[in-house]
């Protein structure tokens, strides 16, 4: 695949992958980028309801990867003004979940022919990739598709341990080039006389991956995903990792003068 494909993914369960891989996925788009969104966690998969396209959903991914289906009948334009295009799945058979079990190398090329073939399709620049909990088969499939990873960690030890270790493991699936999502960042706690939450070194250290950006804690992104309001804070943030995903120079926290002025306090 000659577009970039990247994957989202950390074992710790609720740190933001979906909520990242979407919100990423919107950015880049509103930057002009054509975007595949690709749903690789056969265990829970969610991008559908994130995007409010459940009720649209005619095949999946794994309908694709089976050729039980075309690809325009498996691929979604949740949002009319955008080149996005989501690829959603199901809880399937087409991988065994535990993720215990090595994934049968014939289903990665089908799903990795499945995603070729929407990327064409849509004329990608961009394959995102969201990955479920756990050591997923979701998460090797994606492993053997994609060119780098997003790692995604919040302050807690769990998820910062789990976040270590999924590095760890991607590295012997072959991923070289990691980069860390904090999400979602407390700016308060972290900025706190007394340090309440690890900061954003301590979390750097811990995973040992490069940071790509900080997604603060914003409600509203709670709310945008039950339909109600919409999410500034965290928009802007992630409006800044896409732009460094484009090779521009974005400062941490700009268009974002609230968090600015805290900064200092943030990396103790
Ligand atoms: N930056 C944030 N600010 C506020 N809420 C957030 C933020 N990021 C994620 N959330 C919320 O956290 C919850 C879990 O997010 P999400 O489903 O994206 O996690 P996940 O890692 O994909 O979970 P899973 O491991 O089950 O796939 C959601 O309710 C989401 O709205
Ligand atoms: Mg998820």
């Amino acid at each position: 695949m000659t577009e970039k494909v990247l994957l989202f993914a950390s074992s710790k369960g609720g740190v933001g992958k979906s909520t990242v891989a979407l919100g990423l996925a919107r950015a880049l788009a509103a930057q002009g980028q054509r975007i595949l969104l690709a749903d690789f966690d056969f265990c829970s998969p969610c991008l559908d309801l994130l995007c409010g396209v459940e009720d649209h959903v005619l095949c999946t991914v794994s309908d694709l990867a089976r050729e039980a289906c075309t690809v325009e009948n498996a691929l979604l334009r949740p949002y009319e003004t955008q080149e996005l295009y989501l690829l959603p799945a199901a809880q399937d058979d087409i991988l065994p979940d535990d993720g215990r079990e090595p994934v049968p190398p014939d289903r990665i090329v089908l799903l990795a022919r499945a995603v070729q073939q929407a990327a064409e399709h849509t004329h990608a620049d961009f394959v995102l990739i969201d990955t479920g909990a756990g050591v997923s088969t979701g998460l090797q499939a994606a492993a053997a598709i994609a060119h780098s990873a997003v790692i995604v960690a919040g302050h807690t030890p769990a998820s910062i341990r789990a976040a270590g270790r999924t590095g760890q493991r991607l590295q012997t699936c072959g991923i070289a080039d990691a980069h860390l999502i904090i999400n979602p960042f407390d700016v308060q706690g972290a900025g706190a006389k007394k340090n309440m939450r690890h900061s954003m070194l301590e979390i750097i250290d811990g995973v040992g991956v490069p940071l790509l950006g900080v997604v603060p804690y914003d409600y509203g992104l709670t709310l945008e995903q039950e339909g109600r309001g919409g999410a500034d804070i965290a928009a802007s943030a992630l409006q800044n990792i896409a732009g460094r995903l484009l090779g521009k120079t974005v400062p941490l926290f700009s268009g974002l003068p609230k968090i600015r002025k805290k900064k200092r306090t943030l990396f103790r």
